[in-house]
């Protein structure tokens, strides 16, 4: 086993305390035909191992991914090391009545095969739902000992201060962040900072673009140009505007021209950038194998100069502009569930 030197954040005041790198477990339970394809559980146990030797201690999953097969299959790979795991969960707004957030909370606990959820976040904004009902039961929850921190999930300023008016005590706000994705820098962010509540980000490298692996946007697979940053016309995209792919391709080639002027490579700088950012409590990203749980690590433990950290930021400003400050990256503003 290897020495554990990973850097850990605490997230807010909660008490919970993460390894600056989680992983993304999204595609753990995975079959042919979900979102990221067959994921069997000598591949998941391989990752986790290898994460956990590493000093990475975060997990993220949520009910809804691959329908509770995520949620089985790091239980089943976790056995033996529990203790030494902070797992996060998640469940949907619709759940979110009085009587479900308890039902579905058991739920998630016996698919993990565990007593506790570390993080048990709403994964996005309640609609419908009295948020009183919602965050009273999680409380209750917390007070029982099943759950150690209360989470949201694209939780904007208005859901967040909403959500804190119930008086539960809100540990993580999990958000879509990276060099390409930078609303939440307008108004989120600073809220969280300013109320101690943490930040985990997912798709720091915008689920592998941020790599620089792909030559042209035409080879990206369409699931992974359904967001605001490509034209709307592209397959399954829901946000009818016309994207930013000139921008995108010019942010992608001053990338790898930094990358060759500092020796880094552009998915190290991705997610060096995120870790440095203020109010930045964990990293998520999911890794198909070791060796990218690998190149992560090394990336999220790169401490960059300033000098290149205010590049990163000149370099991506101009998307950041074209984009907006709409935080959602799969709807339009108008149609935007974060507010
Ligand atoms: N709260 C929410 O609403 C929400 C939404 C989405 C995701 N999440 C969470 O965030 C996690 C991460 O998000 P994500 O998985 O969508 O995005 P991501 O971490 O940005 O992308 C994961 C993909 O990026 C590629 N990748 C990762 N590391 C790499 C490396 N070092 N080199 C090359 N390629 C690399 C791999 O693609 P290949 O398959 O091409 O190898 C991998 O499958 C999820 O598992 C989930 O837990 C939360």
């Amino acid at each position: 086993m290897e020495v554990d030197t990973l850097e850990k954040r605490h997230a807010g005041v909660s008490g919970a305390e993460l390894s600056i790198l989680g992983i993304g477990c999204w595609m753990f339970g995975g079959t042919s035909d979900d979102y990221w394809g067959s994921h069997d559980d000598n591949e998941a146990r391989n990752l986790v191992a290898a994460a956990m030797d590493r000093g990475v201690n975060y997990f993220d999953v949520a009910e809804v991914y691959n329908e509770g097969r995520s949620e089985e299959a790091l239980g089943r790979v976790l056995k033996g090391r529990r203790d030494e795991a902070v797992i996060g969960t998640k469940i949907l707004p619709d759940n979110c009545s009085k009587a479900g957030v308890r039902e579905h909370c058991e739920a998630s606990l016996r698919r993990l095969d565990t007593d506790y959820i570390d993080i048990y976040m709403v994964h996005w904004p309640l609609r419908g739902q009295p948020v009183e009902d919602a965050f009273g039961t999680l409380k209750e929850l917390k007070d029982e000992g099943k759950i150690r921190v209360i989470g949201v999930s694209n939780f904007g300023v208005k859901d967040l201060t909403e959500a804190l008016g119930t008086g539960a005590e809100i540990g993580i706000n999990q958000m879509h962040y990276n060099l390409l994705s930078r609303a939440i820098e307008a108004e989120i962010l600073p809220l969280c900072i300013e109320r101690k509540i943490g930040i985990s980000t997912y798709m720091p490298l915008l689920q592998g673009i941020l790599t620089g692996k792909y030559a042209t946007i035409d080879e990206i697979h369409p699931n992974r140009t359904r967001t605001r940053h490509f034209r709307g016309d592209r397959p399954d995209s829901r946000h009818g505007e016309a994207g930013a792919e000139m921008e995108v391709d010019q942010v992608l080639g001053d990338l790898r021209t930094l990358a060759s002027e500092t020796g880094h490579s552009v998915g190290q700088m991705a997610l060096a950038w995120v870790a440095a950012r203020k109010g930045i409590t964990c990293v998520i990203a999911g890794a198909r194998n070791v060796e990218q749980l690998e190149a992560n690590i090394e990336g999220v433990s790169l401490k960059l100069d300033e000098s290149v950290l205010v590049r990163l930021d000149e370099i991506t400003e101009p998307l950041y502009k074209k984009l907006g400050t709409n935080p959602d990256y799969w709807q339009s503003l108008e149609n935007s569930r974060i507010r």
